[in-house]
């Protein structure tokens, strides 16, 4: 990949001020993109804009706040972004979210389907013109292997009659999954490409921001994560997927390590994705008269 250049590309990386998000950020302005982290804390999003910088000796990078569990941010990010850029060649939906128990967001949403599906679903629509006009351009949704796992319960979509963390996790990695592909049939002609991927094991902060996640768990996801991948080892096919002309063109794929790879058969059905694409426009307010 050390040849690669995006020079002249602009890329949004939400979810960046840690992890594979900020890995994944410091990646691309490494290789000369212009970079804007979408982070949800100030100082944390500060802080990793400043490391950005000092890294890559580039002063193209920026920073734009907004706090994904709200639709009303989603809607003022997509704004600011468009008023302050003319272009988005590359949207990497990047932040996630794990909890033990049901969290609320302020929309009324099941938090790890608000930040971990619906907010990329939002934010994707949102921004869909400008990313068209950049074509040839890129949507990168950062899934899981655990999709496999998951079932979408449009009966108890918001866990509000029977909650489980596990459950709600891998319910937002298959909407993700489906999501991407649904996209990317919707996308065809467009030149706009639309991708997923499972990053891996990566020791990141992700379960230890969880205050509920029990404590024995939290002892082995402590003694396991000597053997998980770096964050930067992590960011790995999110920056491929960004930026390798070897996937120009390739859409409505799941990668795994730079390659494509078979997601569950849940994910390839497409009565399914379009159900979840019609509930998904009524819960983020985008439905068309
Ligand atoms: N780590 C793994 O093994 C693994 C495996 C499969 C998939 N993934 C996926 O990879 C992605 C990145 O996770 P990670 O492991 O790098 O975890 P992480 O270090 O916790 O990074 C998650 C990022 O998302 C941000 N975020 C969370 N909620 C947000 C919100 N409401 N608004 C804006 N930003 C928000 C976090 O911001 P703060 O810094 O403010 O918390 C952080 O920057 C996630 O989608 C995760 O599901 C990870």
């Amino acid at each position: 990949m050390s040849n690669l250049s995006m020079k002249g590309k602009i890329c949004l990386v939400t979810g960046a001020s840690s992890g594979i998000g900020k890995a994944t950020a410091l990646g691309l302005a490494k290789i000369g993109a212009t970079v804007v982290i979408v982070c949800r804390d100030a100082a944390r999003g500060e802080a990793a804009l400043t490391e950005i910088r000092q890294k890559c000796g580039t002063g193209d990078a920026d920073r734009l706040i907004a706090d994904l569990s709200s639709q009303a941010e989603i809607r003022r990010l997509a704004d600011q972004y468009s008023r302050k850029y003319p272009h988005l060649h590359v949207l990497i939906n990047n932040a996630g979210i794990y909890y033990t128990k049901r969290h609320v967001t302020v929309d009324g949403l099941e938090a790890m389907f608000a930040v971990n599906y619906l907010a990329r679903f939002l934010l994707s629509n949102l921004l869909l013109d400008i990313i068209k006009r950049s074509a040839p351009a890129r949507i990168i949704n950062v899934a899981g292997a655990y999709h496999a796992k998951g079932k979408i319960n449009f009966h108890d979509l918001q866990g509000e009659k029977d909650f489980d963390g596990q459950r709600a996790n891998h319910q937002s990695k298959l909407a993700d999954v489906l999501f991407t592909y649904e996209l990317a049939r919707r996308l065809k002609g467009t030149g706009v490409t639309v991708n997923c991927l499972h990053p891996g094991m990566v020791a990141t902060s992700l379960m230890d921001k969880d205050k509920d996640f029990p404590v024995l768990f939290k002892y082995f996801y402590k003694l396991s994560k000597p053997l998980m991948k770096s964050p930067a080892k992590g960011a790995e096919t999110s920056i491929f997927l960004a930026s390798s002309p070897e996937v120009e063109g390739i859409t409505g794929q799941y990668f795994v390590n730079k390659k494509v790879a078979q997601s569950c058969p849940e994910s390839h059905d497409r009565e399914l994705a379009k159900r979840l694409w019609d509930v998904s426009e009524k819960l983020a307010g985008l439905q068309r008269n």
